[in-house]
């Protein structure tokens, strides 16, 4: 999708739609440029058919000589921005108006497209609103059809939007590099839906390698795969495990961002890759075990974000790391009551083998806080089904042993839609966990699952500043949102992850 920022429409223009953004309470009809397009966006407020709320949608066709250059022209309500709004909930709406302008555009197979901004008196807060906008427009037009035929009908039609242009006066390279910022973050943000859109059988451990060293190939990232043989050696014994009833092998895939700053900090994020979780021996009910495919969301996250690292180069470092594997239960597969000894030698013992994210999570996480010392270390992971019965599919669970870190965090994922709700730690809850014969095991019973699953990965991260958040609620099935696909895979986590970096 190119985005062109620009002062005005432009004679010789022409588009499948323009688009004016209309505020609820003012109908913006001094806004809109073209004196011929006002008489009826004027009748259909008279007659109650277009309130401008931010879910109302108009298209206009009857007139050939009013509408000349464009094809269309489309009212998009934006509700009433009025003074005291918030600032989140501002950004939310717009992203929420560009979904419904994909939509629209998605309808109407509009693939050129012109938008006359709302206007908003603050410059800050317009620039901001356009972000959104743009974020929603983006995300909104993703889909994936890759393993469906095209009807003969809709051959060639339905390529999404390719040309974006904004109408706005001030501040155009401001506005300009904004538009770009919003569009890598929604990218990265689609980058990630597609892996996990991919299913099980065409989505593996390799796939992960391979994402990661084509980032690398055109970008200053440096990529690292350590592949069984060499996990063995390094004592991975819980990636180890995972895999052991599987015939695909495992891989723990690294990608390093370093900043040209010597002294620099350096974040490390994790992510779980399980590219497809049947439970292993202790195995999952038949009835939903395909959505398992997006077992693998948190690795798909990490890796998206660190298209924007390497786009933006941050003045810190950036490590992430994805343990891939499926879990499956051949012959050779992990059992309850099995011993493990984890990377950094600590031993634990399975009660249950559908609790695997944790032990692959422990490994990299022991080996990244080892190898890269980190100032904070983000992991993020489709964890336990019990955060879905804390917090249901409105909020990610997180997790930490450093509060300031963890505030930044959950401001960013506010801002981004993306809300987080921190739970409790603590010795009572790892308690759940002793083991009479290991160090750990690997469940703590029913109470407090997501928590107790979280107390598994603080034992491999000790004192080092960390956050954990397990998206198993959020990275598909996410609130129903205008820009998110209803059911599929929400990206979770990316857009987060690329404002905590921007602010880090
Ligand atoms: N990947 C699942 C968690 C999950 C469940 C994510 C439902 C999304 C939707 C994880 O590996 C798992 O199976 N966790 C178990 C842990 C239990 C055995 C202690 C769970 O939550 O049931
Ligand atoms: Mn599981
Ligand atoms: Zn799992």
């Amino acid at each position: 999708m190119k985005i062109i920022v620009s002062s005005s429409i432009g004679e010789k223009y022409s588009a499948d739609l323009l688009i004016y953004c209309i505020d609820q309470k003012r109908k913006d009809i001094a806004n809109i440029k073209k004196k011929e397009h006002r008489p009826t966006i004027v009748k259909a407020c008279e007659l109650g058919d277009f309130l401008a709320k931010d879910d109302d949608l108009l298209v206009d066709y009857d007139n050939e000589k009013t509408l000349k250059n464009f094809r269309r022209v489309g009212y998009v309500g934006v509700g009433h921005i009025h003074k005291r709004i918030s600032a989140n909930e501002l950004r939310e709406r717009m992203r929420k108006v560009g979904g419904n302008i994909a939509t629209l555009c998605k309808k109407v197979k509009a693939s050129k497209v012109c938008i006359i901004p709302p206007e908003i008196a603050s410059e800050n807060t317009f620039q901001e609103s356009i972000y959104c906008l743009t974020e929603g427009i983006f995300l909104g037009d993703y889909k994936f059809s890759k393993y469906k035929k095209e009807k003969d009908a809709d051959k060639g039609k339905n390529k999404g939007i390719s040309e974006l242009k904004y109408i706005h006066q001030k501040n155009i390279q401001k506005l300009r590099k904004v538009v770009s910022q919003a569009k890598l973050a929604a990218f990265s943000t689609c980058e990630a839906r597609n892996m996990a859109n991919e299913p099980g059988n065409k989505w593996t451990p390799e796939s992960f390698a391979e994402y990661a060293k084509s980032l690398a190939k055109k970008s200053a990232l440096k990529c690292t795969v350590f592949e069984k043989a060499q996990l063995k050696k390094m004592g991975m014994g819980g990636l180890l495990a995972v895999n052991s009833g599987s015939e695909t092998p495992p891989k723990l895939v690294i990608l390093e961002y370093k900043s040209v700053n010597r002294k620099a900090k350096t974040l490390l994020l994790v992510g779980k890759g399980l590219t497809f979780d049947s439970g292993g021996i202790s195995i999952k009910p038949a009835a939903g075990m395909e959505d398992m495919k997006y077992d693998m969301c948190g690795g798909a996250a990490v890796l998206a974000a660190m298209n924007a690292v390497a786009e933006e180069k941050p003045q810190f470092n950036v490590t992430a790391i994805v343990p891939a594997t499926d879990n499956m239960s051949g012959s050779a597969a992990l059992k309850p009551g099995d011993i493990i000894e984890h990377y950094g030698k600590i031993t634990a013992e399975i009660i249950n083998t559908d609790a695997e994210g944790r032990l692959i999570l422990a490994d990299a996480l022991a080996y990244g806080i080892e190898t890269y010392s980190p100032d904070f270390v983000i992991d993020l992971a489709t964890l336990t089904g019990a955060v879905i019965i804390g917090l249901g599919h409105h909020h990610s669970g997180v997790f930490s042993n450093n509060d300031k870190y963890t505030e930044k965090l959950i401001d960013a994922g506010f801002r981004c839609g993306e809300p987080l709700w921190r739970l409790p730690l603590g010795p009572d809850y790892r308690k759940q966990l002793d083991s009479k014969v290991a160090d750990i095991k690997n469940t703590g019973g029913r109470p407090a699952g997501a928590i107790t699953a979280a107390e598994y990965l603080h034992e491999f991260v000790g004192e080092t500043p960390w956050a954990h958040i397990d998206i198993a609620g959020t990275a598909w099935n996410f609130t129903e949102k205008t820009y998110i696909p209803n059911g599929g895979p929400s990206g979770i986590g990316v857009r987060t992850l690329i404002e905590f970096i921007r602010k880090f």
